[in-house]
């Protein structure tokens, strides 16, 4: 069995725990009301627990001015680390008004309960549209990330957390790992070689070839759905989830593939945002990951490859996990297999491929797209889930 420090370091060199020990909790909490209140949104909440359980190791809490200027600008915080995205709690003006910098201020969830404490180190103003720009590559509103950012509160407040409540397991708990507990089921495998999966769709055949075609140069598979907060038009979590269990037994080796949840938010900043999953998933073990056309991509904001050039404006090693860029992949009609314009001759009479528009078009009349782009079981669960909505 391979040991801990077999694993791939986290980003920044230690694994950040803001948790409380079980038996401080009751003591805690019973604190905690007792201080002025911020509610969280569902997406802080959830970046709330990241951030707690180590999924965005070396972050403590939430981004302070020189931080959040610092990744806005050079994609790199003020200590030279690289980090992508920014990690902030926004509040109303008349909210931030109550709290004072310095002293501990309670996190609430929607049913006002406290779920963690915060140190309020800062409260600051901030640039909506130069964030837009620079994160997102645009400011425009329909774009679903920038329409979160420009909804939120005028003030960031900034400060390390501490999580008060048991880490939320949410709604797959057989599937929900902490980062300390999937670098122990890698090593317990012996799986020093793990690539990671992000995706935010069903799994279609291309994702199965991308995935797979990985696989063969590593020694594990973590395939890691995004299951937080989407865009209301993206297909649900759960359907998500059991396009992957449906196919998991028959057509993936048991003995080098993990299917574990990745609670985040999509964010749909693309090239930025692909940088930021690579890193998260670097903190849960993974020494590679998948990147391949428009990851993270949203409309036509981004283009195919952007999400994969961005990783050249890191120097080798800043990151430490190693990207596996792919190739748009289909299946060739011509050639009988999945290809891409890198291993196929053929031109695109010959290339099966649907758009995400166009497979919600067929399932909505009840047409079965073909085997080639999706395997039957999948389109069965697809198929279910459009009767049931
Ligand atoms: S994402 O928003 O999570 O990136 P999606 O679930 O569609 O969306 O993609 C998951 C991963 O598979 C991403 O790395 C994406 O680039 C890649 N991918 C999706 N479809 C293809 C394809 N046809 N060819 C190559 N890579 C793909």
């Amino acid at each position: 069995m391979l040991t801990k420090s077999d694993i791939v370091a986290p980003h920044g060199g230690t694994l950040v725990d803001c948790t409380v020990p079980a038996e401080e909790r009751r003591e805690r909490l019973r604190e905690a009301a007792e201080l002025p209140r911020v509610s969280l949104g569902s997406r802080t909440i959830s970046d709330l627990q990241m951030i707690s359980t180590g999924v965005f190791s070396p972050l403590e809490g939430f981004m302070h001015k020189e931080d959040y200027e610092s990744i806005v600008e050079d994609m790199r915080l003020t200590n030279g680390l690289a980090w992508s995205l920014p990690v902030t709690l926004a509040a109303s003006e008349d909210t931030a008004r109550t709290l004072s910098e310095g002293f501990e201020v309670a996190l609430v969830d929607s049913d006002g309960e406290p779920v963690a404490t915060m140190l309020l180190r800062e409260r600051y103003r901030y640039d909506k549209e130069r964030e837009s720009q620079m994160v997102y590559r645009t400011t425009d509103a329909d774009h679903p990330g920038v329409a979160a950012l420009y909804g939120q509160g005028e003030v960031l407040l900034g400060g390390e957390v501490t999580l008060l409540q048991p880490p939320d397991r949410g709604r797959f708990p057989g599937y929900y790992y902490e980062p300390r507990e999937l670098r122990a089921a890698f090593a317990e495998k012996g799986w020093k070689r793990v690539v990671g999966f992000q995706t935010r769709n069903p799994v279609h055949r291309a994702h199965e070839h991308i995935q797979k075609t990985a696989l063969e140069t590593v020694d594990g598979l973590l395939l890691n759905p995004l299951v937080g907060e989407t865009k209301s038009d993206d297909i649900p979590a759960d359907v998500r989830m059991k396009s992957y269990e449906t196919i998991l037994d028959r057509y993936y080796p048991k003995n080098r593939v993990m299917l574990a949840v990745f609670p985040a938010a999509m964010r749909y900043a693309g090239p930025r945002e692909a940088i930021f999953h690579a890193v998260c998933r670097k903190n849960y073990g993974c020494t590679h990951f998948i990147v391949g056309r428009d990851h993270a991509g949203v409309g036509d904001y981004y283009g195919t490859y952007d999400a994969q050039a961005i990783f050249e404006e890191f120097e080798p090693g800043e990151l430490g996990i190693t990207p596996l860029m792919f190739e748009h992949a289909f299946f060739c009609t011509d050639c009988q297999n999945m290809a891409s314009g890198k291993t196929c001759p053929h031109d695109l009479s010959s290339h099966v491929f649907l758009s995400g528009t166009k497979v919600r078009e067929m399932l909505g009349k009840g047409e079965y797209p073909p085997p080639e782009f999706s395997r039957p079981e999948v389109i069965e669960v697809l198929m279910e889930s459009m009767r049931e909505s």
